[in-house]
């Protein structure tokens, strides 16, 4: 059974379903459309589908051109509607595996949309789980769902693999095509033939013995960053009792060719990413009666980061004798990208809305935020006069220009070492 669909996908003949077209769903799915192969874009968002149909990009790394040309090659078809499933022959899962209230994984989403594809006839096709999940979830929780009460055998009459999403959005050096694509397959054989399927998406495959093995690389990829980004945080606030400069420590420390990576202080975590999947990580921990202590720690550390940075604007403040309101430069959880899930931003601000301070803020990607019923508005830095009210620089957009700012500002909190290039004399600028 695996050599057709094999041979369908060598020939570009397989028609790609992918489902769930956010910021890793839908770069996908155009990579496979550009490749050649038929793509069925599926998402439940029906705003979504009309801005993709009208050519209107919602994702930074993709351009309203990029979307067109794919489009006019009439390789990709974005709808709501799972009917046309039936004629494809591999599905990609796309959608969001966030942490539900109490912070535990809501899986909800890939279990609704496992239940979906089970409602057609699978036999022959490849599954490929793409969303974050900890370790054990596609053969405990995915598979038994696409079974179908055993009327369906993996390996035999259909294939399930994991594969976790690698790319970072806004991240100009690494893509899709030249970041390894790490695929586990249910059985040996679904996992070549995932190796088959992304082959030409992806110049380098590395296969791991299970889907177990690939969900848990993906954990320890995002834990190791949580981890050692809770070290350095540490570090910057020990280094600020000490009157010492982090920064200029790391570019010292990382001038060693071997043994140190470097790895930056910030305001927080953000992104769907490392704020969430060590947490996936500890859940599963938690189920076996066991725990992380670097996941606890570096948890405690980062998660205390916007309270720090607002307690080192107030100190400034108040040693300053500035008047006390704050402007926000950069919302977005990091540089240029238009998303501020999980952003630390978010965070400060609400902080300073709890503590009555007053803030306005500038993102020139995010317009608005609302904020426990109220919304603030993104408001142009350039109208403000604000040489005696203290800016704090929490994303470091690529296109702020610094000194243009610093006419503005005089009291500047960088949390991003960005003004590090910058020199002038008249500008109070504090380090985190
Ligand atoms: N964003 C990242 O940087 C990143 C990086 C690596 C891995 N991941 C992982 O990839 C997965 C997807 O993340 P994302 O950032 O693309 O999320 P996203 O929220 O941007 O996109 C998910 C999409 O799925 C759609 N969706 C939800 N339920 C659906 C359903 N039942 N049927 C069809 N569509 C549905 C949503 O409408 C949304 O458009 C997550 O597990 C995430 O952890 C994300």
């Amino acid at each position: 059974m695996n050599n057709i669909l094999i041979e369908k996908i060598n020939k570009k003949e397989a028609e790609i379903c992918v489902i769930g077209l956010g910021y890793i769903g839908l770069p996908l799915s155009l990579s496979f459309a550009n490749c050649g192969f038929k793509v069925l874009g599926i998402d439940i968002d029906k705003q979504k589908i009309e801005n993709l149909n009208q050519q209107i990009s919602y994702i930074s790394d993709i351009s309203n051109e990029d979307l067109k040309n794919t489009i006019s090659n009439q390789k990709i078809e974005f709808t709501s509607d799972y009917h046309n499933i039936t004629s494809c022959d591999a599905i990609i899962i796309c959608v969001p595996t966030p942490l539900n209230k109490t912070k535990d994984p809501d899986i909800s989403y890939i279990v609704a949309v496992a239940e979906e594809i089970a409602k057609y006839d699978i036999s022959n096709k490849l599954i490929s789980l793409e969303s974050t999940v900890y370790p054990g979830a596609t053969e405990e929780i995915i598979l038994p769902i696409l079974s179908q009460n055993s009327k369906f055998n993996v390996g035999k009459d259909f294939n399930v693999i994991f594969s976790p999403e690698r790319i970072d959005p806004g991240q100009k050096n690494w893509d899709l095509k030249n970041t390894p694509k790490v695929i586990g397959g249910i059985t040996k054989e679904c996992g070549e033939l995932g190796m088959n399927l992304y082959n030409c998406v992806s110049e380098k495959i590395v296969q791991v013995s299970s889907t177990r093995a690939a969900e848990m690389t993906k954990l320890l990829e995002n834990t190791f960053r949580a981890a050692n980004i809770g070290l350095i945080n540490e570090m910057a606030i020990l280094c600020q009792k000490l009157d010492l400069d982090i920064w200029e420590v790391i570019e010292a420390a990382k001038t060693k060719p071997y043994g140190y990576m470097p790895f930056y202080p910030g305001p927080g975590l953000g992104g769907h990413c490392i704020p969430v999947d060590p947490r996936y990580l500890e859940w599963k921990l938690e189920t076996l009666n066991s725990e992380s202590k670097y996941i606890k720690l570096s948890e405690e550390i980062n998660f205390s980061m916007p309270q720090y940075v607002v307690d080192r604007a107030k100190e400034i403040i108040s040693k300053n004798k500035l008047e006390n309101k704050i402007t926000i430069i950069g919302a977005t959880y990091k540089k240029d990208v238009s998303d501020i899930r999980e952003s630390p931003a978010i965070d400060i601000m609400q902080i300073l809305h709890d503590e009555k301070i007053p803030f306005n803020y500038n993102d020139p990607y995010i317009h608005e935020i609302k904020l426990s019923n109220k919304t603030y508005y993104s408001e142009s830095i350039n109208n403000l006069n604000n040489n005696q009210i203290l800016g704090i620089i929490v994303t470091d957009h690529s296109s702020y220009n610094w000194s243009e700012l610093s006419e503005n500002f005089k009291f500047i909190f960088d949390t991003r070492n960005a003004l590090r290039n910058f020199n002038k004399q008249d500008v109070n600028i504090f380090k985190l």
